[in-house]
């Protein structure tokens, strides 16, 4: 199946959060199963200068009066896909992350810059690139990629099929309805029926109205979204589409996310030998100025600082960890007014608490090596990479029971699973008060050394790699290319499948 995978993130190139490393990976992992599989991202400045570009250019023509556009040839850094990135200069080349300026503001024409770059994929699908490539089926990312399948909905047939992956239904991509002229619609979009949403134009809803399939990235998010309570306002128009939506389990590259390699870490180990993971705690414990002490339980967070992840409630936790004679580490940015209280926090109990704000991979690294938990309390998850990555490198999950957090950690307490099957510790109550009773059950693992040897060896050896959910993925596109008629089977890897 031919395929091009439309993505605003993709792992090394841009990366904001867990789309880009699910964009780096899951494509790799189908070009591996007879996928002709080709990318596409815009032309961000990080991007250019990490691409390896291959000089054959392609001109796409003016597109919403932004000049001639270009598509720059490339391979993708790691995997060596064709990569095109979408090359308008006065868009996509500043400085500041893929969505925002450098003082955290939106940028105020990402309606423009994400409608350009969906223009640009329905061109390249349409062949109208002169590049003799016509894909059978678009594989389009979040709301960034949402107006596609309604452009190629005003086009005549024969036209490729599109799969919109939902990776968070919090972010959808509203705009005034006044920016509707300007975005190289057809008029008869702007509707109820259409993109029009409250009054506004809505990317994700187009993609949720016009994709021909819809897939989210844990199956227990899948459902959630359909309630009013999680739907983010759109569980309606999701509703109307659930026979096409299924929920697929995010992957983990583990040739990226392993201790055994020892990549950033002061020494490597895996689960039949925690020596290192002793010696990267206390490489941590120096490197963060906390004391260095094996017996004190260290909790790390390594996340966005926003309400998602709960880390407003974080400074109220603290007090209580360090009563316990536990350690907190956290690295992330987010939400200025977080930020700002959890780096207070970090002030308040030297050498037990350790705040860095900032994006640093080798850190985020270090911090799962090092540490005896990862702390991930989301009010909302839809799947949840961080504690994937957490339990390969020891560091065993406290996980609130939502979306892709409840699909992939097992309860030390879960009575409906045998034992020895338990990988972390999963809490009903999204509140500080079950946040503190899950830290308190830690604790309590932390004293009973076998058993959280057990535990964490688990987590580290079971695989969330990438090839089961690829195979559904896989299915889905053949479906879609009219290559197969079997459907995806509507159950995804439960964790009894993943930990077999
Ligand atoms: P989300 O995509 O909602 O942010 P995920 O858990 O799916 O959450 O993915 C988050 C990704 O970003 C993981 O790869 C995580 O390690 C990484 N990450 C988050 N914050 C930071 C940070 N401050 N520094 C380095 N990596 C980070
Ligand atoms: C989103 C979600 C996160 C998910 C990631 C990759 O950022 O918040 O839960 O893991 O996308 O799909």
């Amino acid at each position: 199946v031919r395929t091009l995978f439309v993505s605003s993130e993709i792992y090394p190139l841009a990366k904001t959060g867990g789309l880009a490393d699910v964009s780096a990976a899951l494509p790799a992992a189908l070009a591996g199963q007879c996928t002709d599989m080709r990318l596409l991202l815009p032309s961000y400045v990080p991007a250019l200068d990490q691409a390896r570009l291959t000089g054959r250019d392609v001109d796409l023509g003016e597109i919403l009066g932004f000049g001639p556009v270009r598509l720059l040839g490339a391979r993708t850094p790691d995997s060596d896909l064709p990569l095109w990135l979408v090359d308008c200069p006065a868009l996509f080349r500043r400085d500041g992350t893929p969505y925002q300026q450098a003082n955290g503001a939106d940028w105020p024409d990402n309606h423009l810059r994400f409608a350009l770059f969906a223009h640009a994929a329905a061109r390249l699908a349409l062949d109208r690139a002169g590049q003799d490539w016509r894909p059978d089926v678009l594989h389009l990312n979040d709301w960034q990629t949402g107006l596609v399948p309604a452009i190629l909905a005003a086009q005549a047939r024969p036209r490729p099929r599109t799969l919109l992956t939902i990776h968070n239904v919090a972010f959808q991509g509203d705009f005034p309805g006044g920016v509707f002229p300007r975005l190289g619609l057809a008029p008869w979009l702007y509707s109820p029926d259409g993109i029009e949403f409250y009054g506004q134009v809505s990317f994700l809803k187009a993609g949720i109205r016009f994709a021909d399939k819809l897939t989210t990235v844990s199956p227990t998010y899948a459902r959630e979204i359909l309630t009013p309570k999680r739907g983010c306002g759109l569980d309606g128009v999701l509703g109307t589409r659930a026979r096409d939506l299924v929920g697929i389990l995010n992957g983990v590259d583990y040739s990226v996310w392993s201790p055994t390699h020892g990549l950033n870490l002061a020494a490597r180990f895996g689960p039949q030998d925690l020596v290192g993971k002793e010696a990267c705690k206390a490489s941590l414990q120096r490197e963060l100025g906390l004391e260095t002490s094996e017996r004190a339980p260290l909790l790390v967070f390594v996340n966005r600082l926003t309400e998602q992840k709960m880390a407003d409630v974080l400074p109220d936790a603290v007090a209580s960890i360090c009563r316990r004679g536990g350690q907190l580490a956290v690295l992330g940015r987010g939400d200025p007014g977080i930020e700002a209280r959890v780096r207070a926090m970090g002030r308040e109990q030297p050498g037990r608490v350790a705040v860095r704000i900032g994006y640093d991979e080798p850190s985020a690294r270090r911090m799962k090596a090092g540490g005896d938990f990862s702390l991930v309390p989301s009010r909302f998850e839809p799947c949840g990479l961080t504690q994937l990555y957490a339990m390969r490198y020891g560091a065993v999950p406290i996980v609130s029971r939502v979306g892709g957090l409840s699909d992939t950690v097992v309860d030390t307490d879960d009575t409906t699973v045998s034992t020895d099957t338990a990988t972390g510790v999963v809490f009903d109550a999204v509140d500080l008060s079950g946040l503190l009773g899950a830290i308190d059950r830690a604790f309590a693992l932390f004293e009973s050394d076998e058993t959280l040897r057990q535990v964490r060896r688990r987590g580290m050896t079971v695989d969330f790699g990438w090839s089961r959910s690829a195979v559904r993925y896989r299915e889905l596109y053949e479906l879609l290319a009219g290559t197969s008629d079997r459907a995806p089977e509507g159950r995804a890897p439960s964790i009894a499948d993943a930990a077999a």
